[in-house]
């Protein structure tokens, strides 16, 4: 059983991680952009849909074991890629690699990581590998052939931000690549403390700064210098024969995320992918998006029969990922729910996370009348 940690949900852990990100880090996770329109659609879509429950089922027992990806898991969740994690905690990948073993569901390891991918491979458990690509693709299938020769089962191409996104406040807070410090930003970092010696001081004293780890030996950059010509992600060139070519270079399972049309979705399936998340970047890309959850019933009549179905985006609570599977997701990923935990107390946060989504979604479910994951699959369709 994980710590308590004093929280009772994740909005609990949100509250503690504020507390202790210098404004920087904190806008980075927390975040959309532009308006931010979008990041409030996903949570009120959420919110305006309702379940109709079922009773008398003999609920005292909930079974939340699923199918993910082919492999068994406890809960119909995995850990979503998310970029700077060890800016919120010292080696902040391996502590939600870590958590996410314990708990016994996938890991993905974001592109954008600040540790080696054989350095969070350290974790064990079932990890997956995230794919930006680079202008020069050799680098990219040199990153992925790695991330296939260190355990990685599946791999997930991000599609959904073709150019960079427009995140107006790191223009503000001083806190882009490179980091650069400022009155503003001086002045934050030093009213938090336990991050600075934490998180900073910890790096400081055990190497360096973090870099873009999983970048080649010649364009890592630490983050408090400007990035190496070529050290960018650049993909707005991408089209169906390369993803094609990223399926045929892959061994394991292939996935695309940020699908949020049914014909992409069915494209996707005949360029030989086994799965597509619906996902709008958690607000992060297009502020006008349609909320994840809205698009996701139209992808299952699309695809749902024929391959995974992942929804992303906004989950915050067990009952969210009820709904998404009473609308025939097949699991969920979650960002910054399990990145609130870890910025608050490290890996014992991710757990806590983990452990407050699961108990609320045994709940939902035998409040629901849904006593396995069986039968809570398509009970809203
Ligand atoms: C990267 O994928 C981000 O959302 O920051």
């Amino acid at each position: 059983m994980a710590a308590h940690l004093g929280c009772h949900n994740i909005a609990d852990l949100r509250k503690k991680a504020r507390r202790r990100l210098p404004l920087g880090v904190w806008e980075y996770l927390e975040r959309g952009v532009e308006d931010e329109l979008g990041l409030a659609r996903n949570r009120a879509a959420f919110d305006a849909l309702t379940v109709r429950p079922r009773v008398l089922r003999g609920v005292d027992k909930i079974d939340t074991a699923c199918e993910i990806l082919g492999i068994s898991a406890p809960l119909p969740l995995a850990i979503a890629p998310t970029g700077a994690a060890g800016m919120m905690w010292h080696e902040g990948d391996l502590a939600l690699a870590r958590a996410a073993a314990e708990a016994g569901v996938p890991f993905t390891i974001s592109s954008a990581s600040t540790m080696d991918i054989e350095q969070i491979a350290t974790a064990g458990g079932r990890r997956w590998f995230q794919l930006y690509l680079w202008e020069n693709r050799a680098l990219s299938h040199a990153v992925m052939d790695r991330a296939a020769s260190m355990g990685c089962d599946t791999l997930m191409v991000t599609l959904d931000l073709p150019v960079p996104p427009n995140r107006e406040y790191i223009l503000r807070n001083g806190f882009a690549t490179p980091f650069k410090l400022n009155p503003r930003n001086i002045a934050d970092v030093l009213l938090h403390p336990r991050w600075l010696t934490g998180v900073m001081g910890r790096y400081a004293l055990s190497g360096g700064i973090p870099t873009q780890a999983n970048l080649p030996d010649q364009l890592r950059a630490k983050v408090t210098q400007g990035a190496m010509p070529g050290a960018f992600f650049k993909q707005d060139d991408l089209d169906w024969a390369g993803v094609s070519e990223l399926r045929r270079r892959w061994p394991g399972k292939f996935i695309l995320k940020g699908v949020l049309h049914p014909d992409d979705a069915r494209r996707a399936l005949d360029t030989g992918a086994d799965g597509v998340v619906v996902s709008n970047h958690g607000g992060r890309a297009l502020d006008c998006s349609i909320a994840s959850i809205d698009a996701l019933p139209a992808i299952v009549a699309a695809v749902g029969n024929r391959s995974a179905v992942i929804l992303d985006s906004g989950v915050r609570r067990g009952s969210d990922i009820a709904k998404a599977l009473a609308l025939g997701a097949d699991f969920v990923m979650v960002g910054r729910a399990p990145l609130y935990g870890l910025s608050a107390f490290g890996q014992a946060g991710v757990e806590r996370a983990l452990e407050i989504l699961r108990t609320e979604l045994v709940r939902t479910m035998a409040m629901m009348g849904a006593r396995s994951i069986g039968e809570l699959r398509q009970s809203l369709s």
